[in-house]
């Protein structure tokens, strides 16, 4: 087990070795069998998180402000029209100034080609760990409550076919945060991954490049069809959400035209029959029931979304333990 870990941040899955995740997820098993237990874990006693939020959220900010609480602390929620940013408050101060009054910096900011650069400046200039909680590019706490749920449910990853499908969705133009995370995380665990989505809705080249490297490091397969039929057929784990085509355009009228043409990309039972007896279906959740997906399914047996919602209390108490209370 990988244990020194203090002092890290947590921006992308891609930043930790496979040893270093591992010991983040046994942690994780542990703080789940003591929250089930009611067992004291007061590994941040007296310890400050700030939440810094350019985006709403629902999981997010709960469970991190559950979790601290958990472990002893205080999460302090900060949405970023409350502070001085649009005054002029850059992200070297934000890094420099919170980090001189807590221990953590958790930061959500999922703007198109800044969120993950807005998050490594403070990370620069922060003197503790920054966490990040969504930007445009990562989803790392989202993708490892995913891989944590898949072992619950699948036990293991080998000879298991894991689908990440594009659906669609009329609410907004999503991230493309979550299936990036997915693939890099999954793929450091030698999965046999098949990416399905129009051909509009690549993920950043640079991503499917350091997917492609953990591949050849780890073992695993990436599989890419651009029919959602053909992914499902035999899947053990369907993970079918929406992003936006935003690698070719971030312009919001673009990206709805360009998504309007894919709306029978839904994941329904009929569909869902194509997969395994036993499939799993995933979404990390908000969904756009109806359209992304059918009342029947993701309220059905094999949905296990609440199981991921769940996963990411744990997931994050891990990390902040071991990142801020560690050794
Ligand atoms: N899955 C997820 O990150 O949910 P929120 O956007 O509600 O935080």
């Amino acid at each position: 087990m990988k244990t020194q870990l203090f002092g890290r941040d947590f921006i992308a899955e891609q930043d930790w070795t496979k040893e270093e995740l591992e010991t983040a997820l046994n942690v994780a098993v542990d703080l789940k069998r003591k929250f089930l237990l009611n067992e004291s874990t007061p590994y941040l006693l007296h310890k400050t998180l700030f939440l810094l939020f350019f985006f709403s959220s629902t999981r997010t900010r709960t469970s991190f402000e559950a979790a601290m609480d958990h472990l002893g602390g205080n999460a302090h929620d900060l949405p970023s029209d409350k502070l001085q940013i649009s005054h002029g408050d850059t992200a070297k101060e934000i890094g420099k100034i919170l980090s001189s009054y807590g221990h953590g910096i958790a930061i959500r900011h999922c703007d198109w080609k800044e969120g993950n650069a807005y998050i490594r400046e403070v990370a620069e200039h922060s003197a503790v760990p920054v966490y990040n909680m969504q930007c445009d590019i990562h989803h790392p706490f989202q993708a490892m409550a995913d891989l944590l749920t898949i072992f619950e449910k699948k036990k293991t990853l080998k000879k298991r076919k894991i689908v990440m499908s594009w659906a669609y969705a009329s609410s907004y133009t999503k991230p493309i945060s979550v299936p990036q995370s997915f693939l890099l995380l999954l793929t450091k665990f030698a999965a046999d991954i098949t990416l399905a989505y129009p051909k509009e809705f690549e993920l950043l080249p640079e991503v499917m490049k350091s997917a492609k490297n953990n591949i050849k490091q780890n073992g695993g397969s990436i599989e890419i069809t651009h029919n959602m039929k053909d992914a499902f057929a035999d899947a053990d784990v369907v993970y079918p959400k929406s992003w936006g085509p935003l690698v070719i355009t971030s312009d919001p009228k673009k990206c709805t035209k360009i998504a309007a043409k894919y709306t029978d990309w839904i994941c329904d039972e009929k569909i869902m029959k194509l997969a395994k007896r036993d499939a799993i279906y995933m979404h990390c959740l908000p969904a756009d029931r109806g359209i992304e997906v059918t009342d029947e399914v993701i309220d059905g047996h094999q949905s296990v979304v609440y199981d991921q919602a769940e996963n990411r209390l744990h997931v994050q108490k891990a990390i902040m333990a071991l990142t801020m209370g560690g050794r």
